[in-house]
């Protein structure tokens, strides 16, 4: 009975990253290969080769389109969250610090990050983009803030990464993960970066994890005068090409 009441208790539910790409790939490889196993038993008594090929065609394209889809999935709910550790350890935060969170969604890393804070605050922006993340919301945010025990310490506004309304040299740390490459054109992304920068103190830390454009955002902090600028190795996470930058002031 107790353990039954347990199982009831809410978990904080971080949500999956773009939720109509993963929804497509679902469809187009149950279609592909419902319509491959479909016309391969009408015809394959009468047609045995043309059908055992088409079969093959149209049920390995659904097989590929099935396992990207299962593979974007694990990246959101298995890899993403393993991933947020690393990340926060390299912000060596002590629990005093105040963490800026940019495109925090439904608070993977603004979360964590308050984890580890005591005195300290943790910011989270967002526009709540429906299609970038499911169930994309600040009321989201703030309810996996309570379920994970750090409400006192989190803080969850609307803003945009392009025009943050925080004055220069006003947080510890800034952390942004997969929310930046969301901006459509080169020039919102840069300013997005320049911001992260412009908010950040002398001698704090920024990480960055995103997909595609990674290598601009450490030109574009070298140009801000950033000296300390890594970018870890490649990884294909959601398919596509993805890394993490670090930069100190
Ligand atoms: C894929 S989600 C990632 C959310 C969260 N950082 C995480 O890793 O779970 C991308 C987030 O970036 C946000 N976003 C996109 N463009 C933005 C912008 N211009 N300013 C602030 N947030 C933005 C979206 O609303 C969404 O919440």
């Amino acid at each position: 009975m107790a353990e039954a009441v347990a199982g009831n208790v809410p978990k904080p539910d971080y949500g999956l990253d773009a939720p109509v790409t993963v929804k497509k790939m679902f469809s187009h490889g149950g279609w592909a290969l419902a319509i491959g196993v479909v016309l391969w038993l009408v015809n394959h008594s009468e047609y045995p080769g043309p059908s055992a090929e088409l079969l093959a065609v149209l049920g390995g394209a659904g097989v590929i389109y099935l396992g990207i889809g299962g593979f974007m999935v694990w990246s959101s709910r298995v890899a993403k969250p393993a991933l947020r550790d690393r990340l926060l350890d390299w912000l060596e935060l002590k629990g005093e610090e105040r963490v800026l969170d940019v495109g925090c969604g439904r608070g993977l890393m603004l979360i964590g990050a308050a984890k580890r804070l005591k005195s300290g605050k943790a910011t989270g922006i967002d526009i709540w983009n429906q299609a970038d993340l499911s169930g994309n919301s600040a009321d989201a945010a703030k309810q996996n803030a309570k379920l994970e025990g750090v409400s006192d310490r989190v803080r969850v506004e609307t803003g945009d990464a392009r025009k943050l309304v925080y004055p220069d040299h006003h947080f510890d740390a800034v952390v942004s993960t997969l929310a930046i490459h969301n901006i459509p054109d080169e020039e919102g992304r840069d300013q997005a970066v320049r911001e992260m920068w412009r908010v950040l103190k002398p001698g704090g830390r920024l990480v960055i994890f995103d997909i595609f454009h990674t290598a601009r955002y450490a030109k574009v902090l070298r140009e801000a005068g950033a000296s300390d600028v890594t970018l870890s190795g490649l990884g294909w996470l959601w398919c596509v090409p993805s890394r993490t930058l670090f930069a100190r002031k």
